[in-house]
């Protein structure tokens, strides 16, 4: 049997209804920025408790509009070290000082203590991303510390459509969120991202941007530099399918976590699940390994068995990344030891029973031989 990391989901039902849909749009020449980005905006919306929602062409993207947004340039900011290198390039791009932060060892997210450490007179936001859609423990906390400073508090929530904290949803606890769209996210638009908030004139503002800096569709008066961020109304078509099936998808895939609780018997391994009073989307399915135990090495032989995980989040933190090397001269001892020793499972709405049961199985008998 070979089992693989993750699958896109899109039902052959689905897939009829998106080609007549396409047609359409084909047949009416608007391809970008019509009433299907408009849609795909408002069902974000519902999910975000109303927020306004800017649709764009990738979650890299969405962070290279806030980061514009904001006026960051010379200013602070603290980004966990344990991401996407999409979440702080777009800060040092606008001429941002990036004050990598170190996570926590088992969520592999920000913490209150990292953020309060690095908080200088010069520092103007802070960065938290849900790891894997689990909600950053400490981010209420966070929240809470930046509001009492004056502080930006911006949501990478690329991972974490569909989580929740205490019943408030991702991309709804900063001034701003943003979500990725890209093919292994837990719902896809084949590209793309968007931008939430419950500020107007900063959603306003977000527009302009994503359509080279005019403050009007159709006309060409350019008040801001920004660029091409659209999303293409072919791209939009198919996030409304999928995002329609949100809850189903989440639904399938935390059936898939209660097998791999109920059946990983191993102590040597630790399923990372969501802190008190959150909820995960479970973009991916984290497991801990024991201290001393090789994950790579681990990682190989389930794949010689079939069993292929999930790519890490991440493999090398973004201190350690060429890109980098002038930003920070820390260390960051838990952000290392979480790349190191987490495993992403294979998760996908479409796993079977049996295919899960192998996984354990597998899991199980190695580590038994360790
Ligand atoms: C945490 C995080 N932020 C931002 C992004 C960028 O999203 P995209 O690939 O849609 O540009 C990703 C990509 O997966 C990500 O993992």
């Amino acid at each position: 049997m070979v089992i693989n990391p993750t699958k896109v989901h899109i039902p052959d039902e689905d897939q009829e209804n998106i080609i007549k849909k396409m047609k359409e749009i084909l047949n009416s020449g608007q391809l970008t920025l019509g009433p299907y980005t408009k849609e795909f905006e408002n069902k974000i919306s519902n999910i975000t408790s109303d927020q306004y929602v800017t649709a764009v062409s990738s979650g890299t993207s969405a962070l290279e509009i806030v980061a514009l947004t904001f006026n960051l340039k010379d200013k602070e900011v603290i980004i966990p070290s344990n991401t996407f290198v999409a979440t702080a390039t777009p800060f040092l791009r606008v001429g941002s000082k990036i004050r990598f932060a170190d996570c926590d060892p088992f969520y592999g997210s920000i913490t209150l203590e990292e953020v309060k450490r690095l908080h200088t007179k010069d520092t103007r936001a802070v960065v938290i991303v849900h790891i894997g859609g689990i909600i950053a423990p400490d981010s209420l906390l966070i929240k809470k510390y930046c509001e009492d400073n004056d502080l930006i508090l911006i949501e990478d929530a690329a991972h974490a459509l569909g989580s929740s904290i205490l019943g408030k949803p991702a991309g709804t606890l900063g001034e701003v969120g943003t979500f990725s769209f890209y093919p292994t996210k837990i719902v896809t638009s084949g590209e793309g991202g968007a931008i939430t908030t419950k500020n107007y004139n900063l959603s306003e503002e977000s527009r302009i941007y994503r359509d080279q800096g005019k403050v009007d569709f159709y006309n060409n008066y350019h008040t801001h530099v920004g660029s091409n961020w659209r999303l293409s109304e072919l791209h939009a078509i198919l996030g409304i399918f999928q995002l329609d099936r949100i809850n189903e998808f989440i639904e399938r895939r935390s059936k898939v976590v209660k097998a791999y609780l109920d059946q990983i018997k191993s102590e040597k391994i630790k399923i990372v699940t969501p802190p008190p009073g959150s909820e995960s989307n479970w973009y991916k399915v984290m497991a801990i390994v024991e201290n001393g135990i090789s994950r790579d090495e681990l990682k190989v032989k389930l794949s010689q068995e079939g069993v292929k995980c999930g790519g890490e989040v991440y493999t090398a933190p973004c201190h350690t990344q060429p890109i980098f090397k002038n930003t920070t001269k820390s260390s960051f001892p838990n952000s290392e030891y979480f790349s190191n020793q987490h495993l992403c499972l294979p998760v996908s709405v479409v796993m079977s029973d049996d295919e899960l049961s192998y996984v354990c199985e597998k899991l199980n008998n190695r580590l038994a031989l360790i």
